[in-house]
């Protein structure tokens, strides 16, 4: 049955339901706010803009985790802490070097996060163990730009290179990727995408986080399932997507009738809407003014160009302005990095939120169990298989 007749008769019979759980509130949360109508997004109270601009992303996953800005002195045990953590085991590296190199890097990470696990030094602490759940969010964020290098690096038939105990996650992350540092404007721009990355509410792959760790499962567990979830296009997966619908539209003469098509096709345009935001998603306005001021320092107007035309014309034609998703995938096109790795990068940015719920889940645990409307048949005999 198609989606939208499914939905039209499902809400006629029965009124409470909400196709997608639009609209639905899954839990409550001291972590971040999304006000829609303001378009605003705080993480512990403040404004996520502010962040981008004065923090860093490890000052950002501190405040996560912890509910509060750390002091300097806080800040430096909490940076040295990370430096020790980004190291991969030797045999969780020898596992990404076994497994097939045509697979996406979102799948090589759950592969390494699966495997991490077992050598966390807290793996036989309760699920509830708050101190221990801290300790263990702090390992998984460390090590998730490792992974992703690192796995990257293995596909391109090259070794693995360590972190650099001088470098925050964003400058350490393009490090690894190519062994040289990076200037200063590219890590901002990656440091800042990580901050505007790093934490989204009640999201598809966080409250799946939600869900798996509400088992009384680990924290682990809920990464996995976060970094399956956000795989797909539909989520995290975009801002790939995205990429290669900028590319296929090559020139910013192509994109109007490229989105035209598009939309008279019912296509859906990547990088594009928000079930949360229906004024715009400020994390995309942040973004593009970045890209913008990458796009002039490398003298590559085109990618800017031709996200303006689209985006007036969806906010024209439809009032569906651009996620998070859009900006990031020609910022980081423009910065040189892989395709591929985006929606990894999204993964880099994410832990901490994930972990974030994952703790909060935990302090104050029920199972996350929701209810269903049975549409199928009833009183069906069993025919034995000879009869069938
Ligand atoms: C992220 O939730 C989060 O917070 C996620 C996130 C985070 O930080 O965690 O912000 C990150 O996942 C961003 C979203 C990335 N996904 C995409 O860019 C994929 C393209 N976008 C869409 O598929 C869509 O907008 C969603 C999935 C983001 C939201 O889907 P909804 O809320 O279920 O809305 P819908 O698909 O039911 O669309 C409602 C209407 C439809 O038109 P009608 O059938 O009512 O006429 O809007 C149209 C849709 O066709 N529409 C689009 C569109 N998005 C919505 N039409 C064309 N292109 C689009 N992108």
């Amino acid at each position: 049955m198609a989606r939208g007749n499914q939905e039209s008769m499902s809400s006629a019979t029965h009124p409470d339901y909400r196709p997608g759980l639009e609209g639905v509130i899954g839990g409550i949360t001291k972590i971040a706010e999304i006000n829609s109508a303001s378009a605003t997004l705080t993480y512990r109270g403040i404004n996520v803009h502010e962040l981008a601009e004065k923090s860093t992303y490890e000052e950002t996953a501190y405040l996560l985790i912890n509910g509060r800005l750390p002091t300097a002195h806080e800040f430096e045990h909490y940076k040295r802490t990370l430096a020790h953590e980004r190291p991969i085991p030797e045999s969780v590296s020898n596992i990404l070097k076994l497994i097939p190199r045509n697979i996406h890097p979102m799948d090589a990470l759950k592969v390494a996060y699966s495997a991490l696990a077992a050598y966390d030094p807290d793996y036989a602490a309760a699920p509830t163990d708050h101190a221990a759940n801290v300790r263990k969010a702090e390992r998984i964020i460390a090590k998730a730009a490792t992974i992703v290098a690192a796995h990257w690096r293995i596909c391109e038939g090259k070794e693995p290179i360590s972190p650099d105990p001088e470098l925050d996650t964003a400058a350490n992350f393009l490090y690894m990727l190519s062994g040289e540092r990076a200037d200063e404007e590219t890590v901002k721009v990656m440091d800042a995408s990580l901050i505007l990355y790093a934490e989204h509410t009640f999201n598809a792959s966080t409250f799946a986080n939600r869900v798996t760790v509400a088992t009384l499962s680990d924290l682990y567990s809920g990464i996995v399932t976060g970094i399956g979830t956000l795989k797909g296009p539909l989520h995290g997966g975009a801002n790939e997507e995205a990429m290669r619908m900028l590319l296929e539209i090559g020139t910013p003469e192509n994109a109007e009738p490229w989105l035209r098509s598009a939309l008279a096709g019912k296509k859906k345009v990547m990088g594009f809407g928000h079930r949360e935001y229906k004024n715009g998603d400020s994390r995309a306005a942040y973004l593009t003014k970045m890209a913008k001021k990458v796009a002039e320092k490398k003298g590559v107007p085109k990618w800017v160009e031709i996200g303006d035309i689209m985006t007036k014309i969806m906010v024209e034609e439809k009032n569906i302005h651009p996620n998070v998703d859009f900006p990031a995938a020609y910022a980081y096109y423009m910065l040189g990095i892989p395709i591929d790795l985006y929606t990894p990068i999204f993964v880099i940015a994410r832990v901490a939120g994930w972990s974030a719920h994952a703790i909060e889940q935990l302090d104050n645990n029920r199972l996350i169990r929701p209810t269903c409307i049975y549409d199928g048949r009833s009183g069906v005999p069993y025919v034995p298989m000879a009869d069938r």
